[in-house]
C-alpha cells in the first residue's frame, strides 16, 4: 500500500505526486468544489470547530482519525481500498480475466455513466440536508450530520478522482457538471429523483439515512464487484463510512420512536392529536414519512426489467450484492428471477431472464435489509407495552418508475381506484400539515449534553467520549 503523505494538499493513497497531469486537474478542480461547498454545503458554518472522524488512510486505525476540524478546512482525500493481487473479474462473460486496470474501450460510456450517476448523488445529499444544521436537535446531532455532509463531500472526490484519472476530457467535464446540477433545480436537476426531493426537517433527515443512504450501501456495493478494479477498490472504502450514515439513521428514529412510546404509555394517551399536545411525534406522521421516503427510495433501483442492467452485468462492470457468495455460474445464462407485475388489477410474480432482473434483485434484497430495521424500531414500542407498531408499506406502494409507475396500490398492497387513492392520500404520504408539525419542533439545541423534546437522547457518545461532550464548537 502507498503511504499517505497528509501534508499534501489532497490527501490520497494513489500516488497522486507520481502523476502530474491528474494532480493538476484535481487542483483545477479543488477550488470550485471548494466554492460548491460555501454556496451549496451545510449553511453558517464557516467558523465552526467540529469533531469529525477524517480518513487518513484506509488501514484499521487511520481510516477514523478523530479530531476538531474548522468545517471548511476539511481535508477531502482520495482513498481506494488496497489492491488484491492477481484479482480476477468473477462474472459475466470475461469471468476468469484479470481485473481491468484501465478502462476497457468498449464499455467507457456505460463505466463513465455508472460512476457520473453514483457522483451525483453524493453532493445532491449535501444540497438537500444543508439546512437542518440550524434546527438541530443537539451537539451530537449536529456533529453526525456534519460528518455524513463531509463524507458525501467525499464521495464526490472518489468519483471525480476516477473520472479526472480514467476518463481525459469527458471525464474532466462530468467532474465540471458535478458541481453545476443542484438538488431540486428545474433547470439543472440532480439525476435521480429521490436526489431531489426536499430534506427539510429532522424526522426526514433520519428517514433519509436509512432509506436513501442504505440504498447507496447497495449500489456501491454491487459496484463493489466490478471488473474495473479502481471502481471496485474506491466504492469498497466508501462502504466503510457510509455504515455510519446509516446508523444515523436507524438510531434517529429509534431515539424519536423512544420518545414518542415513554410520552404515550406514561400519560396513556393514543390519538395523534393528543400525543401531538406532549410535543413529541405521533406514529401516523411517522408512519407517512417512512412510506415517502421507503417508496421513493425503491424507485432508485431503477426498472424492474432492465436491459442496461443486464448489460450492466454480463460486461462486468456492476454485480450483484455479495457476489462472491452467490452459488451459481455468475453468467445467470438460462436463469430467470420471479417478478411481481399487477395484470388486470391483481398482482400475478412472472419468471423473467435473470439477467434482465437484476435491478429488482438488488431491491428485493434492500427491502429485507429494511426489513431487518423495522422491525427493530417495533421491539422499542413492544417493550413500552404498546399495541401500536410500524409497517412497511407494500412495494407498489407510491411507485413512479417500473411496471407499477403510476399504478394505484394501497399501503397494505390493495389495488384500489384513482378514487380511493385521492380520498385516503392524506393518511398515507406526509402532509403540509404534518411537516408543519414537525418543522415546529425543530428548534436549535446546543447546549452541551441537552437534548430536544422529541428525541431520546443516544445510548452512547462518539469515540467513546461521553454525551455532553463539546461535539461542535462555535466560534
Ligand atoms: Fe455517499
Ligand atoms: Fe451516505
Amino acid at each position: 500500500m502507498t503511504a499517505i503523505n497528509t501534508s499534501e494538499r489532497i490527501p490520497n493513497n494513489v500516488d497522486l505526486a507520481g502523476d502530474r497531469a491528474l494532480q493538476r486537474a484535481l487542483e483545477r478542480w479543488q477550488p470550485r468544489f471548494h466554492d460548491w461547498w460555501r454556496d451549496m454545503g451545510p449553511e453558517d458554518t464557516h467558523s465552526f470547530d467540529v469533531y469529525l472522524r477524517t480518513a487518513i488512510s484506509v488501514d484499521r486505525d487511520g481510516w477514523a482519525h478523530f479530531d476538531y476540524v474548522r468545517m471548511p478546512d476539511y481535508r477531502w482525500g482520495i482513498f481506494l481500498n488496497p489492491a488484491e493481487p492477481g484479482r480476477k473479474i468473477h462474472f459475466g462473460a470475461h469471468k476468469g480475466e484479470d481485473a481491468w486496470q484501465e478502462v476497457p474501450g468498449e464499455y467507457r460510456a456505460n463505466l463513465r455513466r455508472i460512476i457520473v450517476t453514483q457522483g451525483d448523488t453524493e453532493p445532491a445529499s449535501v444540497e438537500q440536508q444543508r439546512h437542518l444544521g440550524l434546527t438541530a436537535p443537539s451537539l451530537y446531532d449536529l456533529r453526525n450530520l456534519f460528518q455524513i455532509n463531509v463524507e458525501e463531500g467525499r464521495h464526490l472526490w472518489a468519483m471525480v478522482y476516477l473520472l479526472q484519472r480514467y476518463f481525459g476530457r469527458d471525464g474532466r467535464e462530468e467532474a465540471e457538471a458535478l458541481l453545476e446540477r443542484r438538488s431540486g433545480d428545474r433547470d439543472k436537476p440532480r439525476i435521480l429523483g429521490a436526489f431531489n426531493e426536499r430534506t427539510s426537517d429532522w424526522l426526514a433527515f433520519f428517514m433519509f439515512t436509512f432509506f436513501t443512504d442504505r440504498d447507496g450501501k447497495f449500489q456501491l456495493c454491487a459496484l463493489a464487484e466490478s471488473g474495473f478494479d479502481p471502481l471496485a477498490r474506491t466504492t469498497r472504502f466508501m462502504l466503510t463510512e457510509e455504515a455510519h450514515h446509516m446508523f444515523v439513521g436507524e438510531s434517529g428514529i429509534a431515539r424519536i420512536l423512544e420518545r414518542t412510546a415513554e410520552i404515550m404509555a406514561r400519560h396513556g394517551v393514543h390519538d395523534p392529536g393528543d400525543v401531538r399536545r406532549h410535543g413529541v411525534i405521533d406514529l401516523p406522521t411517522l408512519q407517512r414519512y417512512l412510506n415517502f421516503h421507503y417508496s421513493v427510495t425503491l424507485d432508485l433501483f431503477g426498472a424492474d426489467v432492465s436491459s442496461n442492467a443486464a448489460v450492466f452485468y454480463s460486461t462486468g462492470l456492476k454485480g450483484r450484492f455479495d457476489e462472491g457468495r452467490i452459488d451459481d455460474d455468475h453468467r445467470l445464462e438460462g436463469a430467470t428471477y420471479p417478478v411481481l407485475e399487477l395484470a388486470d388489477g391483481r398482482f400475478v410474480e412472472r419468471q423473467v431472464p435473470a439477467l434482465n432482473a437484476l435491478n429488482e434483485r438488488l431491491r428485493d434484497r434492500y427491502i429485507k435489509d429494511t426489513v431487518s430495521g423495522v422491525g427493530r424500531w417495533n421491539r422499542i414500542l413492544e417493550k413500552h407495552g404498546l399495541e401500536e407498531h410500524i409497517v412497511l408499506p407494500h412495494k407498489a406502494f407510491n411507485r413512479r418508475i417500473g411496471s407499477f409507475a403510476g399504478a394505484r396500490v394501497a399501503p397494505d398492497g390493495r389495488v384500489i381506484t384513482d378514487e380511493e387513492w385521492r380520498a385516503n392520500e392524506r393518511r398515507w404520504l406526509p402532509t403540509d400539515d404534518d411537516r408543519a408539525y414537525v418543522a415546529s419542533l425543530m428548534g436549535r439545541v446546543v447546549i452541551p449534553g441537552r437534548f430536544a423534546g422529541w428525541i431520546a437522547p443516544p445510548a452512547t457518545g462518539i469515540n467513546r467520549h461521553p454525551l455532553d461532550f463539546e461535539y461542535v464548537r462555535f466560534n
